[in-house]
């Protein structure tokens, strides 16, 4: 079925033209905020591959060629990739059936080790990036996959930028409002440090904390009231200057809005990697890599099931919720019946986490 290609700038409708002769396209996806990301079959290899087109602006994002060379078992590989003009180009990745980190943030219930473990597969990819000389400045759910081995991988060089000399790079092009890191509004230039940024983020999110993907929630009524009166664009340019303070002001992360069993290790790593002022981060995604290391021996092994659960060696303990205050269930390794822990008085969620913990 041909899809319609009137919504795409010319010179990408051309292209896609072309490339119809190596690939069946069955949809087109408008809805990246940094290009169009079309899904297909490779008509002679059968399988199925996302063509993103990007805007790399002649030099100013990364040579769709240099993309093809990152090979890591965390970054999604490039099977092609070439520019169409001065404006844009375009890679070619497989698809992967078992969709993005968005689909599993909203589908699976993941506990504390597994959101680090997530995490460590994720900041590998970056790691990798950083060492090959990029910056990837568009780490978020939506760009990062679960290939066929369930392992997670970047798979958006949409908005990779080569390392400039100073360690910084000037860039002009936007991508992902909430996930824009404080340096590039105030300064427009990207770092690795960015990327560590991105990251707090992602594990936040993936550790439970609340990040709304719509504009409009991170207004304030008096300021809805105010963005209702405007026409579009300018309501929208006046959400993203909400926003833009926001991060200025380092309030994209809300770390009241995790939830009371979140270890104070990880909030505390999830301050540092956001922090406003890229010198206060962790220096590097190595660093990250190896503090996550270190913390994660002593986490609590907290799952949801859908409530969320303490794993430990000889047992396991349970939280339920009544009425306003919880109280604790035991069950033994062998067992297969939850008993109630009366040493344990009623008690709001916080205290009831810690007292779990400690028994
Ligand atoms: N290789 C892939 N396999 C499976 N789904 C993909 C793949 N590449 C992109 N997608 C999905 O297609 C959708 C659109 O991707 P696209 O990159 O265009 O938008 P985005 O990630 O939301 O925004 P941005 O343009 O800022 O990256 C996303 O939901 C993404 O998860
Ligand atoms: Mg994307």
């Amino acid at each position: 079925m041909a899809i319609d290609l009137s919504a795409l700038p010319t010179a990408i409708a051309k292209t896609v033209k072309d490339l119809e002769k190596k690939y069946e396209f069955e949809t087109l996806n408008l809805k990246g905020g940094n290009g169009y990301a079309l899904v297909g079959r490779n008509r002679l290899l059968n399988r199925k591959v996302v063509v993103k087109f990007y805007y790399w602006g002649g030099g100013a994002h990364a040579e769709p060629k240099n993309l093809s060379s990152l090979a890591s078992p965390h970054v999604l590989r490039v099977e092609d990739a070439a520019s169409i003009d001065q404006d844009y180009a375009y890679f070619v990745t497989p698809f992967c059936e078992r969709g993005d980190l968005d689909d599993l943030l909203e589908h699976e219930k993941i506990g504390i080790v597994q959101a680090v473990d997530y995490l460590q597969q994720i900041a590998s990819g970056v790691s990798f990036i950083h060492g090959a000389g990029y910056i990837h400045r568009d780490l978020k759910p939506s760009n990062i996959f679960c290939d066929a081995n369930s392992k997670l991988v970047i798979g958006d060089f949409g908005s990779v930028v080569k390392i400039g000399d100073q360690g910084y790079t000037e860039t002009n092009s936007t991508h992902s409002i909430i996930y824009r890191t404080p340096e590039e509004i105030f300064t427009s230039r990207a770092y690795t440090q960015g990327d560590v940024y991105q990251l707090g983020i992602i594990l936040y999110q993936l550790l439970g904390g609340r990040l709304s993907y719509d504009l409009l929630d991170w207004l304030s009524s008096k300021q809805r009231a105010e963005c209702d009166l405007l026409d579009h664009p300018d309501n929208e340019l006046y959400a993203d200057g909400v926003v833009k303070n926001l991060i200025q002001k380092g309030r994209v992360v809300d770390l009241n809005s995790l939830p009371a069993w979140c270890p104070r290790s990880l909030v505390s790593i999830i301050r540092t990697c956001t922090k406003i002022d890229r010198a206060n981060r962790f220096e590097s995604v190595s660093a990250l890599k190896a503090k996550l290391s270190n913390v994660r021996g002593s986490l609590p092994d907290w799952r949801l099931e859908p409530g969320p659960v303490l794993y430990r060696n000889k047992n396991k303990l349970r939280l339920i919720k009544v009425g306003s205050l919880y109280h604790v269930e035991k069950m033994a390794k062998n067992s297969e019946s939850w008993r109630r822990v009366h040493s344990v008085q009623p008690a709001p969620i916080t205290d009831i986490v810690a007292l779990a913990e400690r028994l």
